[in-house]
């Protein structure tokens, strides 16, 4: 039997991607539907979350569908030394699909090869976040009305940021010019600057960051400094607060410039930035909603007819 899982975006052609972007689109027309009566989601969280955990699982309500699962290991049996490999066993003999966040690096992919079930990553290490990818490219693509040709900056943390990974890997299929702002000690690692050269994709690397370096971004992607990748707590000191985004920088930026973060914010955008309408990042974690009712539809095998089919049917029993 097929394999439904999603472990990186990088499996999906560009037809995949638009495919789910319009699918999302059909559930913000209307995000409550009964898709996935008798469904059972199971949401394993072996790292914190407050997002992707809450959206998967809102998506999975909204849908009909039934939420099992755990967001922190040590009330497991993994505390105990039970293996991934027989927790995700025993989990697939009692859910129908499975969103899983982990801390190590490849775990959603082995997780999908010891299982028949379909498995969603919901971020592994500092690896992927092929669901935030996509609720990024809605977000860019409903403020920009367009994915292709783009002026991307990425700030921040670009080693151990997994949202900017996936995000790079995704955007291969719509010409981008990538500006890449980091510390030295957090630059885009090596492998996703190779990763570019072989898809032709344009990249730009800065270690300044002020109102002339972004004034021709159409998206400013922001990210935290994620501490807990440090081996050495020292180093996150010294890098933590290097970026700081303040509304005073935006005066030079473009009109359609958008604000984009995957969130949770610590110190990187000033408080001041919130109010600017360029500030996307809050309705950006709401897109996460629609996004995450299209992936889970998908990888359950509804497809896009289907769903615009149930968006008929509601309309005519509405004018009734
Ligand atoms: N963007 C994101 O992954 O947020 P959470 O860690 O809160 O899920």
């Amino acid at each position: 039997m097929e394999n439904r899982s999603l472990v990186t975006i990088a499996e999906h052609s560009k037809e995949k991607i638009l495919y789910l972007l319009e699918m999302a689109r059909e559930f913000e027309k209307k995000p409550n539907r009964s898709l996935l009566a008798e469904k059972i989601v199971a949401t394993l969280f072996f790292e914190p979350s407050t997002r992707t955990r809450l959206s998967f699982e809102t998506a999975a309500n909204r849908l009909g569908a039934k939420v099992i699962g755990f967001t922190d290991p040590k009330v497991t049996s993994s505390s105990k030394g039970e293996t991934l490999k027989d927790t995700i066993m025993m989990v697939s003999n009692y859910a129908d699909i499975i969103v899983m966040r982990h801390f190590l690096e490849g775990a959603a992919r082995y997780a999908s090869e010891v299982t028949h079930v379909p498995i969603v990553n919901a971020g592994d290490g500092a690896n992927q976040h092929p669901s935030q990818t996509m609720l990024d490219l809605y977000s860019i693509y409903k403020t920009q009305g367009t994915l292709e040709n783009l002026n991307i900056y990425m700030v921040g943390d670009l080693k151990y940021g997994r949202t900017v990974h996936s995000l790079l890997m995704a955007m291969r299929h719509f010409n981008p010019t990538f500006h890449f702002i980091a510390p030295d000690e957090l630059k885009m690692p090596e492998e996703y600057k190779i990763y570019c050269r072989e898809h032709n994709i344009k990249y730009v690397e800065h270690t300044d960051f002020n109102e002339d370096v972004i004034a021709d971004a159409d998206i400013l992607y922001m990210t935290r400094v994620q501490r807990e990748r440090f081996t050495d707590l020292m180093e996150y000191e010294r890098v933590k607060d290097i970026y700081i985004l303040n509304k005073k920088m935006l005066d030079k930026s473009r009109t359609n410039l958008r604000i984009l973060h995957p969130l949770p914010r610590v110190n990187e955008i000033a408080y001041d930035v919130d109010d600017s309408p360029k500030a996307y990042y809050i309705q950006q974690a709401q897109n996460g909603l629609y996004a995450r009712e299209a992936i889970l539809c998908d990888v359950l095998g509804i497809t896009l007819d289907e769903v615009k089919a149930d968006t008929l049917k509601q309309q005519r029993r509405n004018r009734l």
